[in-house]
């Protein structure tokens, strides 16, 4: 049986790592979408908000489910039985991080190899980085990621901006 690890921050998931994931889900007999516990990054949603909206979003496709890890991916996959990572390459500008990751997994874990599926065109620009920066200045980002995530977007962006307006308030005040 193949299975393959499609990890990432997915802060939050975009319509381009969803195509990523479909494609993958039909190539892989599983698709595990590892979500990433990064402690030296401050995320918009939480490990457990990404995990649940990524698991919703493949709810419909079954051989696809959500998981978060932290330490090394190699080491994740290796506990996982996971021979094959997959990763997206949008453009150039894509290549030499995800060449430098793939090689130096690759020593590290030479049982493990590392697929690019190419981004499709309609994609090719985005990214969760874009989708935040956009949505935060209140612009329609509802043709770059799924429903479920821009209902969650802008929940938190409003929570966000009520926390910040509670604060310059408060400050205000003394
Ligand atoms: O979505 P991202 O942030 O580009 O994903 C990066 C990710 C999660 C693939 C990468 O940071 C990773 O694999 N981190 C786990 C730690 C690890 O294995 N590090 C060694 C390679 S840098």
């Amino acid at each position: 049986m193949s299975r393959a690890i499609y990890p990432g921050s997915f802060d939050p998931v975009t319509l381009g790592h969803v195509d990523i994931i479909r494609r993958s889900s039909e190539i892989f007999d599983e698709v595990i979408v590892g979500v990433l516990h990064n402690t030296s990054k401050t995320p918009l949603f939480s490990l457990e908000e990404r995990v649940n909206m990524l698991n919703e979003v493949v709810s419909d496709i079954p051989n696809v489910s959500a998981v978060c890890f932290d330490g090394l991916l190699v080491d994740f996959a290796r506990q996982n039985h996971i021979k094959v990572i997959v990763r997206g390459l949008r453009a150039v500008t894509d290549f030499e991080y995800e060449l430098q990751l793939a090689q130096s997994n690759r020593k590290i874990a030479p049982d493990i190899d590392t697929v690019f599926l190419t981004t499709s065109i309609d994609y090719a620009y985005l990214s969760s980085s874009i989708v935040k920066e956009y949505a935060r200045f209140g612009a329609d980002v509802s043709e770059l990621v799924p429903d479920n995530v821009l209902h969650l977007l802008n929940n938190k962006l409003d929570i966000d901006k009520n926390k910040r307006e509670e604060k310059r308030d408060g400050k205000k005040r003394y």
